[in-house]
């Protein structure tokens, strides 16, 4: 059982005299029942909450209260604050200025002993005794005991134990289906043909590319089957979302409990004043070079990063709003922008990038409406790679985007297998067999229920259950896979496709 012991003092706006000081102690003996037994089921009355000591002394209250797992010491310090501030005012006119948790020790069970020690934020001090942690906090201020932090604390301890369990466990795989084999028409790696003809520049940062014309026209191809195979036929219509996502958007997605690695973050400058820019830009203009350190010197704090997904800024758009029934279900789709992720390490071609262009259709509606469009969708999508594409391809049931991008593993219930995410993965042949290679993933389709409708307060006018979905399309992804099969010559590539591809650009000859 958790046993939870919080030392809390209550600053009093004065002193309380000696009678004051008896009659409050009789009124906490008599009347704190219902504080200490509120919330507790009547099974658990063991875990009643106790206060264990009270010291009242000038003008400070002093409370230890020990607690189990209902009704928690913080809880009940609030209730008693509550309490104390009524008789006080009533017959004292003393109001309580300020909450301060002294001490809280967290006294937790402990079914696996971590291996590894543990740090926590606003934990002082971790120590593992037998079967029990002890968490030790000092100094906590009132919102902190207000705001559920410490719930979240002793959560997030039990999630860091059972990390030291993973093992490195990986994300979870599971084919799906598997289109028909076709024999490719090349094993060479894409990029590197593309590289070879000129088509494509690396650089200039980590994980971007120049795109020369050829490329371009095939991304642009890409783009234009999406819309008009698949997004178009479907009834989604365009909309353009802001690139730059400030932190209030993933503070509500749960991207800032995972892919905070991942951002590139984005900073303001502290003015626009140019006489504070002065010296950065006379450095320059003497010495041709970028000052960095000075330029750092003047740039506010990050407000955010560059777009990591592009459903969380479509969400926003919607953040708040009664939506009427006759619209459900709400399809969008955003191309207006690339997407940035810093990856780590080794450049891999450009099917992995820190820099890549998607589409990526978002969907809102009644949960069998989402069903049904995922279903239409993936009718579409098998169409395109049978048919346009005429690839090789698969798809595989993984731990949907919106838990790996909040730094979880594992999947949905097993057994439903409705919300969650499909993967879309292409054979790419220079990688090795079909049998043994990887595969590339090139786009996923999930349904996220109603995890974000609900954080971003989204409604039907009839108040039923919103859910809602999306779908990554990657055009460099898509690029690849086709490539990949189909070798770089437009001679070679299916006649569906060529339609689409128009006349293919000829590319500048290089001496
Ligand atoms: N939001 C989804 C993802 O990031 C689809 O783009 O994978
Ligand atoms: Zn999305």
């Amino acid at each position: 059982m958790m046993k939870l012991r919080l030392t809390v003092d209550y600053l009093l706006s004065r002193q309380l005299e000696e009678e004051g000081v008896h009659k409050l102690k009789d009124y906490i003996s008599r009347e704190s029942k219902e504080i200490l037994t509120k919330g507790v089921p009547k099974d658990k009355l063991s875990e009643l909450p106790k206060i264990i000591e009270l010291n009242i002394s000038k003008d400070v209250i002093t409370v230890e209260i020990e607690s189990g797992t209902f009704a928690r010491s913080h809880a009940v310090a609030l209730r008693l604050k509550n309490f104390l501030s009524m008789h006080l005012g009533k017959e004292f006119k003393i109001g309580i200025k300020k909450v301060t948790g002294i001490t809280y020790t967290l006294n937790l069970d402990l079914e696996k002993i971590p291996k590894d020690p543990i740090t926590i934020p606003f934990v002082d001090k971790i120590s593992i005794q037998d079967n029990k942690a002890i968490l030790t906090l000092k100094d906590l201020d009132e919102e902190f005991l207000t705001k559920n932090y410490v719930d979240r604390i002793i959560n997030l301890f039990y999630d860091k134990v059972e990390a030291q369990f993973w093992g490195g466990k990986g994300e979870h795989w599971e084919i799906i289906s598997k289109s028909k084999d076709i024999e490719p028409l090349t094993n060479k790696d894409p990029t590197l043909e593309l590289l070879a003809k000129g088509w494509l520049k690396q650089g200039p940062s980590q994980g971007q590319w120049f795109y020369h014309a050829p490329v371009a026209a095939l991304l642009r191809t890409m783009e234009k089957i999406a819309v008009q195979e698949i997004l178009n036929p479907l009834g989604f219509t365009e909309v353009i979302a802001p690139k730059m996502v400030p932190f209030e958007i993933w503070e509500k997605t749960g991207h800032l409990s995972g892919s905070e690695p991942e951002i590139y973050y984005v900073s303001p400058p502290i003015s626009r004043d140019a006489s504070v820019w002065e010296e950065v830009i006379d450095l320059y203009k003497i010495t041709k070079k970028a000052y960095v350190d000075k330029i750092r010197e003047r740039m506010r704090n990050p407000i955010g990063g560059m777009t990591y997904a592009q459903c969380p800024p479509m969400y926003w758009a919607f953040e708040g709003k009664t939506i009427d029934d006759s619209e459900f279900p709400l399809k969008m789709y955003d191309k207006s922008g690339p997407s940035y992720r810093w990856e780590a390490g080794g450049r891999q071609g450009i099917e992995r990038v820190n820099e890549f262009w998607r589409i990526e259709p978002l969907f809102i509606g009644y949960p069998d409406q989402l069903i049904e469009i995922k279903e239409k969708m993936m009718e579409r999508y098998a169409y395109v790679f049978d048919k346009i594409f005429e690839i090789e391809w698969r798809t595989a049931w993984v731990t949907p985007f919106y838990m790996a991008q909040s730094g979880q593993i594992g999947i949905e219930k097993e057994t439903e297998r409705i919300k969650g995410t499909v993967d879309y993965e292409s054979w790419i042949p220079s990688r090795g067999s079909r049998e043994e290679s990887e595969w590339l993933e090139f786009q996923n389709l999930s349904i996220v229920g109603d995890k974000y409708t609900k954080a971003f307060s989204i409604k039907s006018s009839k108040n039923k259950e919103l859910w809602s979905g999306c779908s990554g399309i990657g055009l460099q992804r898509w690029t690849v896979s086709f490539l990949a099969q189909k070798g770089v010559d437009p001679e070679n590539w299916p006649k569906e496709f060529k339609k689409y591809l128009g006349e293919f650009p000829k590319h500048i000859k290089f001496v």
